[in-house]
């Protein structure tokens, strides 16, 4: 992978293929090999950029907390390294929360969202303590926590278990915990997204139980240019469960 230190961190990240800049941002508590198959897909449709967010993956972060808007800070310092000015954004959920922040720190770069399985609401109160249990949970155990909790509900399909399983083990403990104090501080951009001008492609599992299709669902209802793409029988990981539909939709931001 390409390696830049930017903002006092290592951030790793691939670019591959023509068109116009898309850029994919993986969730919690992955990196952007999850998008492997659909960025095979998009590679003659866009020049596609795929960071490893701060901690994941190859990326190597700093203990202190951060938030989403540091890692956008990092994002932002990826595209003028790569002297990118304006890109469509698609953001697999944490990533989602990651590219709404960038969209509203730097509303200009922006050609096009798309958001898939994530939301645009913030943690309610019982939700952000869960994230500060667990955060307490995998520094003193070890992100076998999450992988157990998670993977069962990440998807029905046992090939994609399997896979995000792996993936999920080997992250580092830092970055686990920093993005989960980052997610629970997470601002509400529902509000900031019903106003945004740039095309919103919505894609959502209908049987993803993480994230309801309904989160998906309220965006639509407060955006109604925003293209929602239902995807019968999909859970968390449309990308990977549904790679072909996940590309058809987010071709929708070539335009
Ligand atoms: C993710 O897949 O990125 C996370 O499940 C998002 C979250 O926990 O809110």
């Amino acid at each position: 992978m390409n390696k830049i230190q930017i903002n006092n961190i290592t951030l790793a990240y691939e670019r591959f293929g023509v068109g116009k800049p898309l850029m994919l941002i993986h969730g919690f508590p992955l990196d952007h090999t999850i998008w492997n198959d659909t960025a095979s897909l998009l590679k003659n449709n866009f020049d596609l950029i795929l960071p490893d967010l701060r901690g994941f993956g190859q990326s190597i972060t700093v203990e202190t907390p951060y938030t989403m808007s540091d890692m956008a800070d990092d994002l932002a310092a990826l595209l003028d390294h790569l002297k990118v000015d304006k890109v469509a954004l698609a953001g697999h959920s944490m990533g989602g929360y990651v590219a709404l922040a960038f969209a509203q720190k730097y509303p200009q770069r922006v050609s096009g969202l798309g958001l898939i399985a994530s939301q645009a609401v913030a943690d309610s109160p019982e939700g952000k303590a869960k994230r500060y249990q667990t955060a307490a949970d995998v520094a003193q155990t070890g992100v076998c926590a999450v992988a157990e909790a998670m993977t069962p509900k990440l998807s029905a399909d046992a090939r994609v278990q399997a896979l995000v399983r792996v993936l999920i083990e080997k992250q580092t403990q830092s970055a686990v915990v920093g993005a989960l104090k980052a997610m629970a501080e997470r601002q509400d951009l529902h509000s900031h997204l019903s106003s945004v001008t740039f095309p919103v492609v919505l894609i959502h599992g209908d049987a993803d139980v993480l994230i309801s299709i309904e989160r998906a669902q309220e965006i639509g209802t407060a955006l109604p240019s925003a293209q929602l793409i239902k995807l019968q029988g999909a859970g968390h990981m449309p990308m990977i469960e549904f790679p072909t539909e996940t590309a058809d939709g987010l071709r929708l931001l070539a335009s």
